[in-house]
This record gives C-alpha cells, structure tokens and sequence, in this order.
C-alpha cells in the first residue's frame, strides 16, 4: 500500500527545505500520499499549543512523519506573544519536537555524519608534516531521546517535596534552603530499559553497516549513576556483539578527539544532552548543519528531521540559498525506515554527485563577505537525480 507522510515544515526555513525534500523523493519515484500538519511557533501563538491535538492525530494514524523545524523562544517571549485572549490561562509552552519524541516514545535518535568529498566545508587537518588532509568521516550518533536531562522535569523554585527531597542528601542540603526563584532544579533521569534500547539499537545498526566500533560517550568518573549506568548496559550489550569493539569516552575529551581522529569513530551511543552535543559537534566536521540529518524512532512511529533549526534570519531570503541536504537526507533515512534503500542510496549518490561537482553552493558553503544578504538572488539549490 501507498505509504502517507505526515509533512511537518514548522517555522522559518523548515517551510523551504521541505518541499525540497519532497521533490527528491517524487524524483526517485517514491510513490506516497502527503498530508500537511500544523506545527510550531505560529500553533502556539494562535492557539497556545504548538503541537496541536490534529497534528497528533495525523501521527497516530500514518505513523510516518517529516518535520521541518520550529522556532523556540525563551519563557517572557513565549507568553508575550501569545494571542491576548489566550494570556492568563496558565498555558505554558513546551517544544513540541520534545514533546513528540516521549508522547510516541521516539526513544532512539539517529544523526549520522558523513563527509560529501568535495565539499568545501569538511574539516581539514594539518598533518605533523606540515601537509594538509582531509580525514572521511562516517559517524552514526544513536541519541537516547526521551529522557537524561532533557526530560523535562524541572523547576525554578521548586516545590517544598523536592526541596525535602535535597534536604534529605547531606550534600545538597545548602542548596534545599536557597530562596525561593533563587533555586532551579534540572533532574537527569536514565531508566535501564531506555539505557539498553538505545544501546542495542547503536550495535544492531553497527552490525548491520558493519562498523567495526561503537563508543559510548558519556561522563561516569562525576555523574556515578546515571553516566555509569549507560555505560554498564554497553558493557552488557557489547557481550552479545564480539566482533565490534566498544569504547568509552568522556563527553568533554571526545569534543576535543573528534578533530583529532574523527575517522577512527563509527557508531556513537550517548544520553540526550550528550548525543545532543556531539552529533552537533561531528556535524561541525561534515559541513554544519545544513548536512545534519535525523531519526527519530519509536517501535510504531518515525519522524525524520533535519537537526538544524529554524533560522529565522534566512527565512525571508530567496529560499534558493538555505541548504536543504539536511533536509534531503532526514527524508532518505526515512526510505531506508521503511525498507526503500535503493531509492535512499540514490538520493545520496545524487548529493554525493552534486557536492562533488561544485556547480551549485548554498550559503553556507561558500565564504562572502557581508553575509548571506549580500548575495545576489538565484542560486540554485536544487539536486539533480
Ligand atoms: P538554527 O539551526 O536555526 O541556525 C543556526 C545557524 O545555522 C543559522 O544561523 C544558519 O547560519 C545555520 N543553518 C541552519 N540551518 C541551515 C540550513 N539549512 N542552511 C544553511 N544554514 C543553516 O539554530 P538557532 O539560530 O540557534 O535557532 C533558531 C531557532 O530554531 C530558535 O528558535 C531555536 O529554538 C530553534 N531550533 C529548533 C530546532 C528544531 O526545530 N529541531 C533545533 C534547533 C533550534
Ligand atoms: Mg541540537
């Protein structure tokens, strides 16, 4: 049966690029039905709910989605640009991506990094001759998604349970009688299930794609529990995989690995914050953002994102010079989801051929002087198959 996708473009340039990627998947023949769902900014100042019951709905049903990206703003933005009848009712606004990944318990996030040869945006190390060269990478970041400190389960002044909660820890018992909006409390929560789903998802796709090292990224010398549980469900699940190897390495020293030895790493396990972190980081190495795809997988439903967000500042230029490859890729790991490799492997030989060729270049992948509104209209962006 034709498969339908729910399209999600949000705010900003989430409304250029993902019409972009649509194009693409008509262009391998990818034959499916679309159904636009409101999401994001705009949902929230107009209905004070940036992810509608309708949008939900539309998930449920079709179970495959692609998202775009949304605007965020801080807290005194967020109720001030609330539609005035909606203000006052203690409506409270909450990312509508986060709150995506735990209502359908999109558990495991999957960002890869892989390196376009050509692009002029690839990282470029000195060699201790004094030469230059080009490390490939092809990094799979496997994101813990719904929990760790992204949970969600905080508070500025937090009520008087969680504040006997500290006092009973002798430590923390100074922090317990700070004042009032004096005290804000961030919790890290890591549950064994959701610790080994994501770690057997990073071996079984290791696995599959034939990665000869999974490393867990995390910090168990200072947070004992939480990075030390992560760390020892690797261990457990690595027992099941002796032909890859596992290592472990601490969040900050593997910031400052990854422009050491980039090549040497294949799959990367790590909580929220921290896969967060470092798929950024390894993007850094690829070409930025512009080329950072994602997954977001549950066992029923899967949503595919480019993990940019939504740039407001380039949103009105011609939609021709924001970069849609993240965009592309996010919706050709979605083919790959649904068992179309072939038509996903065509969409990024394609890129792989564009990048190569140099003929066309968004923004960000050339250096101008003045910035993105200095140039002149009409670059075009599009990939040829
Ligand atoms: P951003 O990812 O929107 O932009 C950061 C910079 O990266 C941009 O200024 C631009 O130079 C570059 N960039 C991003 N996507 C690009 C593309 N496709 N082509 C070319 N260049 C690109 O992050 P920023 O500026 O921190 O946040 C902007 C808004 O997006 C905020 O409201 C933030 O909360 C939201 N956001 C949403 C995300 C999502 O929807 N998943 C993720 C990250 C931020
Ligand atoms: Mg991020």
């Amino acid at each position: 049966a034709r498969p339908t996708v729910v399209t999600m473009p949000g705010d900003g340039i989430g409304n250029q690029v993902l019409p972009q990627a649509i194009r693409v998947l008509e262009a391998v023949g990818f034959e499916a039905n679309y159904v636009h769902a409101d999401i994001g900014w705009e949902c929230w100042c107009n209905e004070g709910n940036a992810l509608p019951d309708r949008t939900i709905q539309l998930l449920r049903k079709h179970k495959l989605g692609l998202f775009g990206a949304i605007t965020s703003k801080p807290k005194k933005a967020a109720d001030a640009e609330l539609k005035p009848e909606l203000r006052g009712k203690g409506l409270s606004y909450f990312s509508p991506i986060v709150t995506m990944r735990q209502l359908f318990n999109l558990d495991v996030c999957m960002r890869p990094c892989l390196s376009f040869p050509g692009n002029p945006l690839n990282f470029i190390r000195q060699t201790t001759c004094g030469g230059f060269e080009e490390p490939q990478v092809d990094v799979v970041v496997f994101r813990q998604n719904t929990e760790g400190l992204y949970a969600g389960v905080e508070w500025t002044n937090p009520p008087e349970n969680v504040r006997t909660a500290l006092a009973s820890h002798k430590k923390f018992a100074a922090f317990a009688n700070t004042p009032g909006e004096e005290l804000a409390v961030s919790v890290r929560i890591i549950t064994k299930k959701n610790a080994q789903r994501i770690c057997e998802a990073a071996f079984k796709h290791a696995k599959k794609y034939r990665y000869k090292n999974v490393t867990i990224c995390e910090k168990p010398n200072v947070l004992r529990e939480t990075s030390g549980m992560m760390e020892e469900v690797a261990k457990q699940v690595q027992k099941q995989y002796p032909e890859i190897a596992l290592w472990s390495t601490n969040i900050d020293a593997q910031t400052m690995w990854l422009t050491k030895n980039p090549e040497e790493y294949g799959v990367i396990v790590a909580s929220n914050l921290f896969g967060d972190v470092i798929s950024d980081a390894f993007a850094g190495l690829v070409g930025g953002l512009g080329f950072a795809a994602s997954g977001n997988i549950g066992d029923e439903v899967a949503v595919f994102e480019p993990t940019h967000g939504s740039a407001p500042k380039y949103a009105e230029l011609n939609p021709s010079i924001v970069n849609p490859i993240a965009m592309i890729l996010s919706a050709a790991m979605m083919l790959d989801h649904i068992g179309e490799s072939e038509k996903a492997d065509r969409i990024r030989k394609a890129i792989a051929d564009v990048v190569k060729e140099g003929k066309v270049r968004t923004y960000d992948m050339m250096r101008i002087a003045g910035g993105p509104k200095s140039l002149a209209q009409g670059a075009a962006n599009t990939v040829q198959i």
